[in-house]
């Protein structure tokens, strides 16, 4: 009876949570990227529930989320060094390691792959969720699957109440877009998927650090990139310049330059920098929704810095 969950309990004590999570049960919880969606990694049937809660293909694997160095060794078989050197330098932080596994994981986590992907968040109420629960979580973004990530608690609870045990209530979060994902499982360091921990601070510790490309072999390994992501139900149109939004029929703009004068949106924001930017996104697709907006304009940010994770997210919620 995998779906029998009729009514979720919302919290904001992290202890009332893990008991949750000691029961077997799944547990929205804040981290400083985004919202999760936790379960005991050692817990196969709930680790199952997560997939079911969320529509998720069953080849798409999760992330471990530790509140310790100890818990790392728990669930890597090794740590190779530029692997440890990245977690001294950004755990806890939005980074995602990609480390052999261990073999007390059990397979439905990874799905079936050889590696986990590790990350520390550095929310005090994430931390302390996995402190309560004394094990790791593993936990993919809060939404349903192929929605944009959920930023709220309001958000996780349109998406999945009904469907999980227990919402952990915080704020919104911190950055906005998931962490970055970094295969540290082979000789070569390969950012699978860019995030707030930036291309430019990880070649500060990691020199030989590089950006997977797309239709890359690397690429391919997170299975997770090949599916349409952070997506809303309206169409999005990206927009190098805000002159270029053609009409103002139920369309909305985001962008960091004044949206057009000319036309009159449904919902339009402008952000005083690309942190705002990434900060805003998911909400603003979200808000669209809700209003059953027809078409997005989002303006184009250059690639660099977090630039690059907003362009990665735009693009991938864009239609062709
Ligand atoms: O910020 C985040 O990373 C959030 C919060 C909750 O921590 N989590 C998150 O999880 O975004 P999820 O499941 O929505 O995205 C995880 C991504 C997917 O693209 C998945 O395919 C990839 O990481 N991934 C996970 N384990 C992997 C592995 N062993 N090898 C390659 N890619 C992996
Ligand atoms: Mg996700």
């Amino acid at each position: 009876m995998k779906n029998a969950i009729v009514k979720t309990r919302l919290t904001r004590s992290p202890r009332i949570a893990a008991h949750f999570i000691r029961r077997g049960e799944i547990v929205a919880f804040p981290t400083e990227t985004v919202y999760g969606l936790g379960a005991d990694i050692s817990n196969t049937s709930a680790i199952n529930r997560i997939f079911a809660a969320k529509g998720r293909p069953i080849d798409n694997p999760l992330i471990a989320h530790v509140s310790s160095i100890e818990q790392i060794k728990l669930i890597a078989r090794v740590i190779p060094p530029m692997a440890a050197k990245l977690i001294e330098a950004f755990f806890p932080g939005p980074l995602t390691l990609i480390l052999p596994k261990h073999k007390n994981v059990p397979a439905a986590a990874t799905a079936g792959l050889e590696t986990i992907g590790v990350r520390m968040p550095r929310h005090p109420v994430a931390q302390e969720l996995i402190r309560e629960c004394g094990t790791p979580l593993v936990a993919p973004s809060a939404n349903l699957s192929g929605r944009p990530s959920p930023t709220t608690w309001q958000a996780v609870k349109i998406d999945l109440y009904g469907k999980i045990g227990c919402i952990l209530k915080g704020d919104q979060t911190e950055i906005g877009l998931e962490s970055t994902v970094v295969d540290c499982s082979e000789r070569a360091p390969v950012i699978l998927r860019p995030g707030a921990i930036t291309l430019e601070e990880l070649r500060a510790i990691v020199p030989q650090m590089k950006l997977a490309q797309i239709g890359d072999t690397k690429a391919a390994k997170s299975p997770g990139l090949k599916y349409r992501h952070y997506a809303p139900h309206a169409i999005v149109k990206l927009i190098e310049y805000p002159r270029e939004a053609t009409t103002e029929k139920n369309a909305a703009y985001i962008g960091l330059d004044a949206p057009p004068t000319h036309l009159t949106f449904r919902l339009k924001r402008q952000c005083r920098d690309t942190a705002e930017y990434a900060h805003e996104l998911f909400q603003f697709f979200r808000a669209c929704d809700a209003l059953q907006v027809e078409i997005i304009y989002c303006q184009t940010v250059s690639a660099t810095g977090l630039g690059l994770a907003l362009s990665d997210r735009l693009r991938r919620a864009a239609n062709p």
